[in-house]
């Protein structure tokens, strides 16, 4: 005889192809270990009620300690009968304590409660280890930049070359990005700590039971004040979706620079055989899936948050059955997270830099252009008329085919007057680099703080 929560007012069980449809063991199921948890809490607060006798709760308790460790050693597990996590685990505390014992668990609760805190529970977990797993990409970024104090490459806007900068600044770049992504996570975590347990089904319980007491034990902040927002809401989902599928947004760019920067054209890199992949048909292919998949799945993860976000979008209060698509995509994000990160912080990691290549490759394109301007500028030449000089010394250049820097005294003199040869302080990429050494510049003072402050807060997290 299956245990189904509910048939007292039906006559006949499921058609298969309702129970079928109905089903979601198979992927909520991860939720057991917070199910009993949370029925380990609201045994206490039944008793305190005086709804179970101390001897009960205590017969009760060691039942779910017992149902706890058949769950995590396999040996209790879902049957197709059960339709969710809850039912199979009901199953599972009747076939130890008894049903008359069992059956008293249920009193005040209901699987749309459960459910939502449940839900919280897990993701509050999940996303502290995709915290982490960021943090550790952050790692390998602030290693290379540790490594490389004065490497420089190309700056670029609009993929061509715009300035010259650090290495170390364009790596600490994406780790500011990365390290807010963490910080998002921590606020998503604030809002998140408050607990639907005790909401019932969606107007709260008459019992005297103690929605706060069962907060606390579950480590939540509080109890929501909304028994109808705490069963029907899922903002708390989408928002984490968002956090996830921001993540893999910005681990895409990193990744897309990493495949660029690995073509043949570029050179900037070698990625380590370890983290890369040949091919089965051209002997020579040494492939970045890693960046690629990384590219792949940040598209899957803004499909799961958008997937998400329609399920949500007009259902009216309170909870409805779509509510139980909300799983699946949350669930995906984080697993794809925790595979990607860290083959992202393993082939960051181990990525060989060619700085001569990169330092060769940074006066190209007259990089330099906007530092002949502004050195006008601090000798008192107004920037429309240093601009229009240092295009001219550009066209010169192209022209001649050669570099700013190859320019003759008399050729800068005819570009603007103010251009003595005292200007090739500047036209060097480490003059220009230095030069930029206002807070958040790419000169090497500002990027070593820099690099101490993200080592800094990565520690910290
Ligand atoms: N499995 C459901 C979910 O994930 C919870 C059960 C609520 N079911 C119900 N018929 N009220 O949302």
């Amino acid at each position: 005889e299956p245990t189904k929560l509910w048939g007292g007012r039906f006559a006949s069980g499921p058609a298969e192809a309702m129970a079928a449809l109905s089903l979601s063991t198979h992927f909520d199921w991860r939720l057991a270990p917070y199910d009993i948890a949370g029925s380990r809490a609201h045994a206490r607060v039944l008793h305190r009620a005086g709804l179970l006798t101390a001897e009960e709760l205590d017969r009760m308790l060691a039942g779910l300690d017992q149902l706890a460790a058949d769950v995590s050693s396999g040996a209790f597990q879902p049957v197709i009968d059960d339709e969710d996590v809850h039912t199979a685990l009901e199953r599972g505390l009747l076939e130890r304590v008894g049903v008359e014992l069992g059956g008293k668990l249920r009193a005040g609760r209901s699987r749309n409660d459960q459910v939502a805190t449940l839900f919280r529970m897990w993701l509050r977990d999940a996303n502290r280890r995709v915290a982490a797993g960021v943090l550790d990409v952050v790692d390998a970024l602030v290693a290379q930049a540790e490594k490389h104090p004065d490497a420089v490459l190309p700056g670029r806007t609009h993929l061509q070359h715009a300035q010259p900068v650090l290495l170390a600044h364009h790596l600490l770049a994406h780790c500011q990005a990365l390290l807010r992504d963490v910080q998002r996570l921590r606020d998503w975590d604030a809002r998140t700590a408050f607990s639907p347990y005790g909401s019932g089904a969606l107007a709260g319980s008459s019992l005297g039971l103690d929605p706060q007491a069962v907060a606390a034990e579950l480590g939540f902040d509080g109890a929501v004040d909304n028994s109808i927002d705490g069963t029907a809401s899922r903002d708390f989902a989408a928002e984490a979706g968002f956090c996830l599928a921001m993540i893999g947004v910005d681990l895409s760019r990193v990744a897309e620079e990493v495949i660029i920067w690995n073509t043949a054209e570029f050179r900037y890199v070698t990625l380590d055989d370890a983290w890369a992949t040949g091919s089965s048909i051209m002997p020579q292919k040494k492939n970045p899936d890693v960046a690629e998949l990384a590219r792949g799945k940040s598209g899957r993860l803004i499909g799961n948050l958008t997937g998400l976000l329609s399920t949500l979008k007009a259902q009216p209060l309170a909870y409805n059955r779509d509510l139980q698509e909300d799983k699946e995509p949350v669930f995906d994000s984080v697993e794809q997270l925790e595979l990607l990160l860290p083959a992202m912080a393993g082939m960051l990691g181990t990525l060989t830099f060619h700085t001569d290549r990169m330092a060769e490759l940074a006066p190209a394109g007259f990089t330099l252009a906007t530092d002949i301007a502004e050195w006008l500028v601090r000798q008192g030449v107004p920037f429309r008329v240093a601009h229009e000089a240092s295009g001219a010394c550009v066209r010169t250049a192209e022209s001649r085919g050669i570099g700013l820097d190859e320019l003759t005294d008399a050729e800068l003199a005819a570009a603007h007057p103010a251009l003595t040869p005292d200007v090739r302080e500047v036209l060097t990429v480490a003059g220009s680099i230095a030069s930029r050494d206002a807070h958040g510049g790419t000169a090497p003072q500002r990027v070593a703080e820099q690099r101490e402050r993200v080592a800094a807060a990565a520690r910290q997290h």
